[in-house]
């Protein structure tokens, strides 16, 4: 094994949030490590791309209390080539990163302070570009749960390329949960605010311009945090979990649960307008994560992770209750059918197991699919994942193994083999951390049987701390990137 280490700024220090502590600790060093050590089985020869993953990992101690989704971005990628693996971790340089590193100090408060009236930027909250990542025109683009500036960075050196304009054509910030339609290489992607209309969405067509965009009107500030596509619709969210506006006025932020309200589902052409959004209405409950959505008939199918009672504090007697209830899902799976003849919705539970962080086979994203495969969350009081759960979504049948006892994964994400013929054919790649030893690896599972363990460990220099979402690129895809547009 190779390994090539930058040190690039002192880790954080004031370790007093579990968030900074323990697995989720940030790294100091920015690494490239070739041909990492397989520790048991083999790195399939055919594995031909790169395995992403985005997390906080805060450069400086925080201002006041730190929330997890706080931290900088940095990406951690895994590229397999030939039966190799090359391992790299890399900040995501934003505008904010750059600014702080030249300070050498933490500027702005995080999300759970009291906002600052003076704040170092030209906005209030410092975009993170830490929740997200997805590849498309070429790029990688890491993106914010509050939305912001998308940052674009390499895909196999990581090495950030700048903040995305979409060549001027991006009219608003973007959100974490764009999605890619493999098949077209359209972006859908969407932004959200205090301002009105409250939610905006638009299309980026391949060349990576925006194509189409509209406004939608919410009834006040609302706090989506994903969507869906099928082949030809859209799917945003109107959720009654948000900003209480009490607290709002008094400049802070408190999360309220409006019992009386309904879920609402916005469902417009690809390229619609406003005018031909159709509203369906469900059960009060929030969504992190959407699983898939497609058409059936004059039916929209759409399977998330809901969570039925959404409880801003669970633990009131922690000191950190808030800011650890604030993100813990308690999400089971479930079934929305949105009925475009009759305007009605049909609701499914499909598990009572708390799962969360879905990953499906991208090609699949906005067509019909029957596997997705998530996180267990563990019963600590910060987010942990102890197994992976393999649903078939049309029954919520499911394949559930442990990791291990101290042994936390990642999103994973799912690889189909090369002339697979089905659906499963295919393999899972994911971070696991040893939280007794300290260790981290790539584990690689047989998609068709979860059950029988990692087909294949792989060691990594260094520890990856625990984070948030993670993208499949594949070689073809990249190639295909790099080639001029016909
Ligand atoms: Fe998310």
């Amino acid at each position: 094994m190779t390994l090539r280490e930058e040190l690039v700024a002192p880790a954080a220090e004031a370790l007093t949030n579990p968030y900074l502590e323990g697995p989720y600790a940030p790294q100091a060093q920015e690494i490239t490590a070739a041909d990492l050590p397989v520790l048991s089985g083999e790195v399939p020869r055919d594995l031909d791309g790169v395995y992403v993953r985005n997390g906080p990992n805060p450069q400086f101690a925080p201002l006041g209390r730190y929330h997890w989704f706080d931290g900088d971005g940095m990406l951690h990628a895994v590229h397999f080539d030939s039966g190799r693996a090359t391992y790299r971790n890399r900040y995501v340089r934003t505008d904010e990163f750059t600014t702080e590193r030249a300070a050498g100090t933490a500027l702005w408060r995080g999300v759970i302070e009291p906002w600052d009236t003076n704040p170092p930027g030209d906005r209030r909250e410092r975009n993170a570009a830490n929740t997200d990542v997805v590849f498309h025109h070429g790029n990688l683009l890491a993106l914010w749960y509050r939305a912001g500036k998308p940052y674009a960075l390499d895909p196999i050196t990581l090495e950030t390329r700048g903040a995305d304009t979409f060549g001027a054509t991006l009219p608003c910030e973007v959100s974490a949960h764009a999605k890619v339609d493999e098949h077209t290489e359209e972006l859908m992607f969407f932004d959200y605010g205090i301002h009105a209309p409250y939610l905006r969405y638009g299309v980026a067509d391949p060349s990576g311009k925006v194509v189409h965009h509209t406004g939608i009107e919410l009834p006040g500030p609302r706090l989506p945090h994903d969507m869906a596509i099928t082949e030809n619709y859209s799917i945003l969210m109107d959720l009654p979990l948000y900003n209480d506006p009490r607290a709002a006025a008094a400049g802070r932020f408190k999360l309220f649960f409006d019992r009386e309200l309904p879920s609402r589902f916005a469902v417009l052409p690809r390229r619609g307008t406003a005018a031909q959004v159709r509203w369906f209405e469900a059960k009060p409950g929030y969504i992190y994560h959407s699983v898939n959505a497609w058409e059936e008939g004059e039916e929209i199918v759409m399977i998330a992770c809901r969570v039925a009672r959404p409880s801003p504090v669970t633990d009131r007697a922690h000191p950190l209750a808030q800011l650890l209830a604030y993100l813990r899902p308690e999400a089971t799976l479930y079934r929305y059918r949105f009925n475009l003849r009759t305007g009605t919705t049909a609701e499914t539970p499909l598990d009572e197991v708390n799962t969360e962080f879905p990953a499906i086979d991208q090609t699949r994203t906005g067509r019909r699919g029957r596997w997705s495969y998530q996180m267990r969350l563990s019963v600590d009081r910060t987010m942990l994942f102890d197994a992976v759960v393999k649903y078939d979504v049309r029954t919520g049948d499911k394949q559930t193994q442990p990791f291990g006892d101290g042994i936390f994964g990642s999103e994973l994400t799912v690889v189909p083999r090369p002339h697979a013929r089905d659906e499963d054919d295919a393999w899972l790649t994911m971070f696991a951390h040893n939280n007794h030893t300290g260790r981290s690896e790539v584990w690689i599972y047989d998609a068709a049987d979860v059950t029988a363990g990692p087909i294949c460990r792989i060691g990594l220099p260094a520890r990856v701390p625990l984070g948030f979402h993670a993208t499949w690129v594949s070689g073809a895809r990249m190639r295909a990137a790099a080639q001029p547009l016909g």
